[in-house]
């Protein structure tokens, strides 16, 4: 093991934070270890929108089913797929950019992915914690308009970041063997496995909150998955150039 690995292994969100600001230096260091993430073909495709706004915050917090700690963290980044500086490097050239590949839509999306995960784990190394806030799609449409985002433009995820006032334990994550194959896809194991798994979910949730909530894994994506899942996405996204062949 190493400090890295350590690191990494040691993530939890946190949602709770103190109102010690981030100075704005600390900030401009994350984002440029975003930007070192990996990017498909070079595209970098993440633009990130720092909002510190109240007003703006408070609606944000709104269309994010009122996740308090979206108006409260020290720091609020929105992370955006941004396809619309690659029509400006077209027109540098004077080339017609093809747009609306659903294949243009992934690796915008995977970079912003990418270049976030580098965000909250240089966060972490820093001894500051963060939230992802997908809940931010709850109401994409509300906020491609709050923040006047462009075409070829939309917003994928939020995040807080902050010191923490908050120490939650680390979830525990799916068994090894159920993530990683050999060779070849067999999953001959991963009911038993999931059933096993399913009861250290049950525990941690016991104990961070006292009781109240027992959930297994299997239980909260069974619940979850028999829901339609912001079935608004295809269409707005469409809208704004993405996903239309
Ligand atoms: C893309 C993405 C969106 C998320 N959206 C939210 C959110 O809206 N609200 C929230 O409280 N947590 C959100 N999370 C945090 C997850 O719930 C959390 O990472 C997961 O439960 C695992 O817990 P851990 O991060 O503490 O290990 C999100 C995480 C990701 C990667």
């Amino acid at each position: 093991m190493n400090t890295v690995i350590e690191l990494l292994k040691s993530h939890r969100s946190i949602r709770k934070f103190t109102s010690d600001p981030i100075p704005q230096e600390i900030v401009e260091e994350l984002i440029q270890a975003g930007q070192c993430a990996a990017t498909s073909s070079f595209i970098q495709a993440c633009t990130v929108i720092q909002i510190t706004e109240p007003a703006i915050r408070e609606k944000l917090c709104e269309a994010a089913a009122g996740q308090l700690y979206v108006k409260e963290s020290p720091v609020f980044l929105l992370f955006c797929a941004d396809m619309q500086r690659h029509q400006l490097a077209c027109d540098m050239h004077d080339a017609d950019m093809l747009s609306g590949f659903t294949e243009q839509f992934l690796t915008a999306s995977l970079d912003c992915g990418l270049f976030a995960q580098n965000v909250i784990i240089a966060a972490e190394s820093l001894g500051l914690g963060g939230c992802y806030i997908g809940a931010i799609r709850n109401k994409i449409a509300e906020v491609d308009q709050l923040i006047v985002l462009p075409d070829k433009v939309y917003p994928v995820f939020g995040m807080c970041l902050g010191y923490p006032a908050q120490d939650p334990e680390t979830k525990p994550r799916l068994p090894l063997e159920v993530v990683l194959k050999q060779e070849n896809y067999d999953n001959g194991g991963d009911r038993r496995l999931i059933s096993a798994y399913d009861e250290r979910v049950r525990e941690y949730y016991r104990t961070r909150t006292g009781g109240t909530k027992d959930n297994s894994w299997s239980e909260q994506i069974s619940d979850m998955l028999v829901k339609e899942a912001r079935p608004h996405m295809l269409p707005f996204l469409q809208s704004k150039g993405f996903i239309l062949k």
